[in-house]
């Protein structure tokens, strides 16, 4: 028992540490099964973002192969894997941090340069990741208002000031899935000083049509300041193995890998990740099931009446009212999806894209929560 008089064992971490809002995750499907007592292949999940198709099958392979080994350390390096990265993207080894999922990377960005006295700067609606590194270090946090529910990248600019670090932009941006076209985030990048560290999140890049490929990664002589994250978790399906890079300046990667774990990345994760990558006909079907995806969902709840925001990610945020409610009842179905009020939406609800049956029910629990079927 605590003594009264004695302080919590919570009180020994700094004010800032203690006042971060613990991050919700999309509810598992074992727990779901559990509390509804049902078995787990009658839930779906389409909380988390994840790749409805599984794995790359070439990622499995990796991993069945790499299975003998794990009595080894992981390369530190992530040579192999780097080898990929740099022939994908026409940069150079030096240029990459891997990261264990991108949340590393971003959370990695964040303990390398900023400090109690340096502000970072991101968007009403971003990802929940950037306010946890920033609390989580003691900087301040400056919020800049959402436009249309996406980056606001003139006011992003307008609100650099002299003690400001980093600037968090994610575009596609989670969870409102908005996008702003390249040419709007080189002009950003144009304005923002050098000595602001413009961190830049693509894990939703694999699903931009080839005419919004990213250029990015061609811009990082021009613009030393930027920092691209990018994920496995989504397009390549291996949220679980928790796999992401950064692509940066060498001197901005060189100080970023000197506070990394060194064994950050896992045997099998980096094995899975160099097979992935390679694994074109697998992004071809994820990418083509998304956009079809996209294209179902969108008529569905238009069909309901339902407002929802154009999405280029692999999920879709719709505004269905009394979102807690509507996810409970939807919950009771056993079709899981994500409510988003801690983003600021508390009227919304984010679903993943699934597999044209996925969406279909998806499609069906809503009208019933909503009493619309
Ligand atoms: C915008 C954004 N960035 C980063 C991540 C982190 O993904 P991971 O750590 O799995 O790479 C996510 C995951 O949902 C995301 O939505």
């Amino acid at each position: 028992m605590n003594d009264s008089r004695e302080p919590s064992m919570k009180e020994l971490a700094p004010a800032n540490v203690r006042a971060i809002a613990p991050y919700v995750p999309g509810k598992p499907i074992a727990e779901t099964a559990r509390e509804l007592g049902i078995a787990e292949d009658r839930i779906l999940k389409m909380a988390s973002n994840e790749n409805p198709l599984g794995p790359s099958p070439a990622a499995l392979a990796a991993i069945r192969a790499a299975l003998d080994d794990v009595n080894y350390y992981p390369d530190g390096s992530g040579y192999d894997l780097k080898v990929v990265l740099s022939r994908k993207l026409g940069v150079g080894a030096a240029n990459l941090v891997l990261g264990n999922g991108s949340n590393d990377v971003l959370e990695l960005a964040a303990r390398t340069f900023l400090t109690r006295d340096d502000s970072a700067i991101y968007s009403q609606h971003a990802f929940m990741v950037y306010p946890l590194a920033v609390q989580a270090i003691g900087a301040k946090a400056i919020v800049v208002p959402a436009r249309d529910y996406g980056n606001d990248l003139d006011a992003l600019a307008a609100a650099v000031r002299s003690d400001t670090k980093m600037v968090f932009v994610a575009n596609p941006n989670n969870p409102t899935g908005t996008f702003s076209p390249w040419a709007e985030i080189e002009r950003f990048l144009a304005r923002v000083p050098s000595r602001v560290l413009v961190v830049l999140d693509e894990a939703y890049g694999e699903y931009l049509p080839d005419e919004l490929a990213s250029p990015t990664a061609g811009w990082l002589a021009r613009f030393p300041n930027l920092v691209i994250s990018r994920t496995l978790s989504k397009a390549y399906g291996l949220a679980g193995l928790r796999v992401g890079f950064a692509v940066a300046h060498p001197d901005v990667a060189d100080v970023m890998n000197r506070v990394r774990q060194p064994f950050n990345v896992n045997h099998l994760a980096l094995a899975a990740a160099a097979a992935a990558l390679d694994d074109t006909d697998f992004i071809a079907r994820s990418r083509a099931m998304n956009a079809a995806g996209l294209v179902q969902l969108a008529d569905g709840l238009g069909r309901l009446g339902l407002e929802y925001i154009p999405s280029r990610a692999n999920f879709l945020t719709v505004r269905v009212g009394a979102a807690d409610a509507v996810y409970r009842s939807m919950l009771a179905e056993g079709v899981i999806v994500r409510p988003i009020a801690g983003y600021g939406l508390p009227e919304h609800l984010r679903v993943t894209v699934g597999l044209p049956e996925h969406n279909e029910r998806f499609l069906g629990a809503l009208a019933r929560a909503l009493g619309k079927r």
